[in-house]
């Protein structure tokens, strides 16, 4: 153990909310990080749901050092080779007519410059987001989000909306139980044009609502979203930091479920861990906001170095064949945990899609009150028994596991992961129930 350095992040870092775990960590590879003392951590969140290839991955250190070798950085107004080639590579992996992309660096950042599209293309500046939603923490994507963490700095943009959230488990708007009928968006929409003054630009979505719980939305919701905001003269934006480069088995979730926004803003899995993040539009958006001079001038647009890990990237989940082995992979976690819950009355609900799933933890399914105290605790005996766990304990959004490993996880290890999954619930629940009432 390094306690010296445990005690100078204690002494010098800036705490930025979330869970952070006891020990420090030195290194990563593959499925596994790797602490101060030097114990293995089966990793199955991917990171901060970012690598998608596993850590480290050969392909990605080759292109860091061919960066360094090359260039990693430059004057903004010079367009970098590998720039131009991975916006040629990235339209290939959009659904038509998306194609022409603005490369950043994180999902806030990608979000903002989506929101500044929309706003300049539709001369409006209203936003409706969902209950759940989490675009970052920059100031037009934290006002657009609402799973958590919006207290204590001040006024949102002027113009930000909420609709209810497709939660078919725990739905806002008491109406539905197990099976969304997408009453909550019509709701939601209604009430928006109570409230509206007649500023919509943009109706910003995840496909699958991550932070909020792995909710994933009934067939023809994500199509009808697109209409209730053509209705309103309004585009349509796709969050899909988690979802796109095929985690889900496709290569975004807009063509898994067939509907196509105006603007998809990619971020966590374009760089696989590295800060590597896009804007991602139509030729006609592009054109028209050009044309009224749309600024996104930063310090590190365009710059090479992530821009060949983005190629890297890409060019990794073709060659091993990530997306159909994101389907086989998932479908056999999906089956593990599947009978983890016919085993355990606590899991109350698995949801999600290939590589991103959703575990649900309640006191009995009757109530389905969550029960965030054994979340907490499983998950810290889950890292004693060896295997990193992202859990989202809110009151009102119940304590749901993520669990999105890497797409190059071994079959080993995704099933040593789900055994310490099992016997620490059973350690957990059988400490609780030895404890005095
Ligand atoms: C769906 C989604 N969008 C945006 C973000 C923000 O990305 P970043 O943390 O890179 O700014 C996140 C991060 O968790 C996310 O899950």
């Amino acid at each position: 153990m390094d306690k010296d350095l445990r005690d100078a992040r204690d002494e010098y870092l800036v705490r930025y909310g979330g869970d952070r775990l006891d020990q420090i960590f030195v290194r990563a590879k593959g499925a596994v990080v790797i602490d101060d003392e030097g114990r293995e951590i089966l990793d199955f969140t991917s990171g901060q749901m970012c690598a998608t290839l596993g850590h480290n991955h050969p392909a990605i250190v080759g292109a860091i050092e061919e960066a360094g070798r090359q260039a990693y950085h430059l004057f903004s107004g010079m367009i970098p080779d590998v720039v131009a080639e991975l916006g040629r590579k990235l339209a290939g992996w959009m659904p038509a007519p998306l194609k022409k992309s603005l490369f950043v660096n994180t999902g806030s950042e990608s979000n903002e410059a989506a929101l500044r599209m929309a706003k300049m293309y539709t001369g409006r500046h209203e936003v409706v987001a969902l209950g759940g939603s989490w675009h970052g923490v920059t100031g037009g994507a934290s006002s657009a989000s609402f799973a958590s963490d919006r207290k204590g700095y001040g006024p949102a943009m002027p113009g930000s909306y909420l609709i209810p959230e497709p939660y078919a488990y725990r739905c806002p708007i008491r109406h539905c139980r197990d099976a969304c009928d997408t009453t909550c968006m019509k709701v939601g929409f209604e009430m928006f044009d109570m409230q509206t003054r007649g500023e919509g630009a943009a109706v910003v979505a995840e496909p699958i609502l991550s932070a909020g719980g792995v909710l994933v939305p009934p067939e023809g919701y994500h199509a009808s979203l697109r209409e209730e905001a053509r209705k309103r003269g309004m585009i349509l934006i796709f969050d899909e930091a988690q979802t796109a480069f095929g985690r889900l088995g496709t290569k975004t979730a807009a063509e898994k479920y067939g509907a196509a926004p105006d603007i998809m803003s990619v971020s966590k899995t374009l760089g696989a861990g590295l800060p590597l993040a896009a804007t991602v539009t139509t030729d006609a958006i592009e054109e028209d906001i050009a044309g009224k001079g749309y600024s996104h001038y930063t310090s590190h647009v365009a710059d090479p170095l992530p821009a060949r890990v983005g190629l890297a990237v890409l060019a990794t989940l073709e060659a091993e064949n990530l997306l159909d082995r994101a389907v086989t992979m998932g479908a056999g976690l999906r089956a593990r945990l599947d009978a983890l819950q016919q085993k355990y009355e606590c899991i109350g609900d698995i949801r999600g899609e290939g590589m991103l799933l959703g575990i649900e933890l309640v006191t009995d399914r009757e109530s389905r009150a969550p029960d965030l105290a054994l979340g907490a605790a499983t998950t810290k005996r889950c890292l004693e028994m060896g295997l990193s766990m992202n859990i989202k304990r809110r009151p009102a959004r119940g304590a749901v596991w993520r669990i999105a490993p890497p797409l190059t996880i071994s079959e080993d290890n995704l099933n040593r992961g789900c055994d310490i999954l099992d016997r620490a619930l059973q350690a957990c629940l059988d400490e609780r129930a030895k404890a005095p009432a």
